[in-house]
């Protein structure tokens, strides 16, 4: 991020701006006043940051935005993810892009879904000192220690189910008392789950079966002829799924399922 058009404005504890309220917030040690109702990330824009990193979906799934406050009068040190924590008065924060962690290289087709594999790649796996620090930290509520604590009796399936929500912001990181990256780790376990372990799902063999056998060779053709105004009509005609669709919904049309 960049701050060059960033301003201070006010000096007292809340001020009025029409009918927003304005409250201190501190960035980085430097004061602004902000709407109260923003997010972190819509407070700092509003105070002129500009942001080149550390800001990715805007809907907490990215991880881009972990940040680290502060509060008057409190020794905790609170973590968020600035698109998603509404801002407090005089909460001094500071935003972390990037957090270095360590991780292994592989060849992933290799792989064979040994636990002894993942840790020879993750040695560090076996600093765990089990403080659950990384739990506590988490935004996602990750069990994030569990995860570990998975790993290291092999059970891989269980580290992917439990690491599912993570979305890699970091922040476990930043705590761990035994240097471990566990965002890496965890994403090891899943993706060797999701491609070693986990039962093949017999639909999608055979979608992916029908696409291999040029099912839909014809009508992808057929729309790489369309120009963008054809496109676009095709689109817009297009069977929706209702919002209330039940699990037994299907499209009328059924000829390219
Ligand atoms: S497990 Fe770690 S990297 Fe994943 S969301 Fe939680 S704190 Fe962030
Ligand atoms: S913060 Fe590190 S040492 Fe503590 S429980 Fe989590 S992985 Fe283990
Ligand atoms: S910008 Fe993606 S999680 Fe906040």
């Amino acid at each position: 991020m960049s701050a060059e058009n960033r301003k201070e404005t006010g000096t007292t504890e809340k001020v009025e701006a029409g009918k927003v309220k304005l409250i201190p917030v501190y960035v980085m040690g430097k004061r602004y006043y902000v709407p109260e109702t923003l997010t972190i990330m819509k407070a700092m824009e509003y105070a002129g940051y500009r942001y080149i990193r550390g800001c990715g979906c805007r809907g907490g799934i990215c991880g881009a935005c972990a940040t680290v406050y502060r509060k008057p009068g409190d020794y905790h040190l609170y973590v968020g993810l600035a698109c998603q924590t509404v801002v407090e008065p005089n909460m001094y924060l500071a935003q972390i892009p990037f957090y270095p962690a360590n991780r292994s290289s592989y060849n992933f087709e290799q792989l064979t879904a040994n636990p002894e594999e993942i840790f020879k790649l993750y040695p560090e796996v076996f600093r765990c000192i089990a403080c659950n620090s990384c739990t506590k930290v988490c935004p996602m509520d990750v069990q994030v220690m569990d995860v570990i604590s998975a790993i290291k009796q092999g059970d891989i399936a269980r580290a992917a189910t439990l690491s599912f929500s993570c979305i890699q912001c970091g922040l476990c990181v930043s705590r761990c008392l035994g240097e471990l990256p566990q965002y890496h780790i965890a994403q090891l376990a899943r993706r060797i789950y999701g491609s070693k372990i986990a039962p093949r799902a017999q639909h999608l063999i055979e979608a992916v079966a029908a696409v291999k056998g040029g099912k839909y060779q014809e009508r992808l053709e057929a729309l790489m002829k369309c120009d963008v105004k054809q496109l676009t009509e095709i689109y817009q005609a297009r069977e929706i799924e209702p919002e209330m669709a039940g699990e037994d919904w299907t499209p009328a049309r059924r000829d390219y399922l």
